[in-house]
């Protein structure tokens, strides 16, 4: 299949893994590639640039294909080297960056110097608009669905992307709530160019995290994610365990005078022992509804392979059919 994101990045399906705390290591990047999206991985996850420069040179070794870094711009005080994650990207090599997070505007020049291309990742219209004009080269529009921040608009991608197709010119994908060949014929049928998945990667083979991780994704229903830190304005969706538990029980509390502080400790600091140790209950983290759609623990390689073969099938026999005057049940 060909659209303008499989041109842009010089990939073979329109799939994009996004970048994710602590999943997204050079592992599961390269085996989204090899697969043929685009794999990420998440710069900030690593410690410092010279740790991301290790992360890409071995990404590197891996794939021979292009993947993306994400470069997340947190609402912090202490703001990572930004620079410094910027120029191991480049000597690195990579080919594209997924921003998130604030509006990216101050690394641009540099990424756009060095012939990288763009796309980011953001949850309304007005910011994709935003991000089109600073020159970014698509956009991931990504809805109230989605595991991580939604923003707080709460558009579900039913509206938000028919309404950034209509507002657009730059290309973009799909995110939020992706899993399967419906996913992306509904997204391309929306005007999407591609889709962007994150939950469902982690329930991958190559997803570099505790089995408890994945077993818990493919336990998981519709129904078991909740939104936090609402009340601060940082929205988050997460799966329901016993921290999140916690954090709902002090927001009930609080109120409108909850600080920071008050979560700290189920919110800050805890992706290493969740991903990588299996403590399922010790923080909070993030999840999307799509979990209810995932049942099962493939390779990237047979995730994206069915994907597109379930696609086609959709397109050829189940769409055109009934263009045709055939009367089918969904597969
Ligand atoms: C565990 C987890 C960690 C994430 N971490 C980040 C992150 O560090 N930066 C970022 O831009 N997005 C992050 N995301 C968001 C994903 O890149 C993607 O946009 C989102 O998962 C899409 O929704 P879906 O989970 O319904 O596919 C994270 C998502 C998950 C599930």
């Amino acid at each position: 299949m060909k659209t303008r994101i499989t041109e842009l990045f010089g990939i073979e399906h329109p799939i994009i893994q996004g970048g994710m705390h602590y999943v997204g290591f050079a592992e599961l990047a390269a085996a989204v590639s090899n697969a043929g999206g685009l794999g990420t991985i998440t710069g900030l996850t690593q410690k410092s640039p010279a740790d991301l420069a290790n992360e890409i040179a071995k990404c590197n070794d891996l794939t021979d294909k292009p993947f993306a870094v994400n470069l997340t711009f947190l609402p912090t005080v202490n703001a990572p080297d930004y620079p410094g994650y910027v120029k191991a990207i480049i000597e690195g090599g990579v080919k594209v960056v997924e921003t998130a997070g604030r509006n990216p505007v101050q690394v641009m020049p540099y990424l756009k110097d060095a012939g990288i291309k763009v796309i980011h990742k953001c949850t309304s219209v007005r910011h994709s608009l935003k991000a089109q004009e600073i020159g970014c080269d698509a956009v991931s529009v990504d809805g109230f669905e989605c595991g991580g921040h939604p923003g707080e608009d709460d558009i579900p991608n039913m509206i938000l992307l028919p309404r950034a197709a209509d507002e657009l010119e730059i290309p973009f994908v799909s995110s939020g709530g992706q899993a399967d060949a419906r996913s992306l014929v509904a997204s391309l049928a929306m005007g999407a160019d591609g889709m962007n998945m994150g939950t469902r990667f982690m329930a991958t083979k190559e997803a570099p995290i505790h089995q408890n991780v994945k077993d818990a994704i493919v336990a998981a229903s519709e129904l078991d994610t909740r939104l936090i830190m609402r009340p601060l304005r940082n929205t988050e969706r997460v799966l329901m365990n016993e921290a999140v538990a916690r954090v709902l029980a002090v927001e009930t509390e609080k109120g409108a005078d909850i600080k920071f502080e008050d979560i700290l400790e189920d919110v800050a600091g805890v992706y290493p022992k969740v991903m990588l140790d299996g403590e399922m209950d010790v923080g909070v983290w993030s999840c999307g509804m799509v979990a209810g759609l995932i049942d099962d623990i493939p390779t990237c390689k047979e995730l994206i392979d069915r994907i597109m073969s379930e696609a086609d099938a959709i397109v050829r026999s189940r769409l055109e059919g009934m263009l045709a005057g055939s009367v089918a049940a969904a597969a």
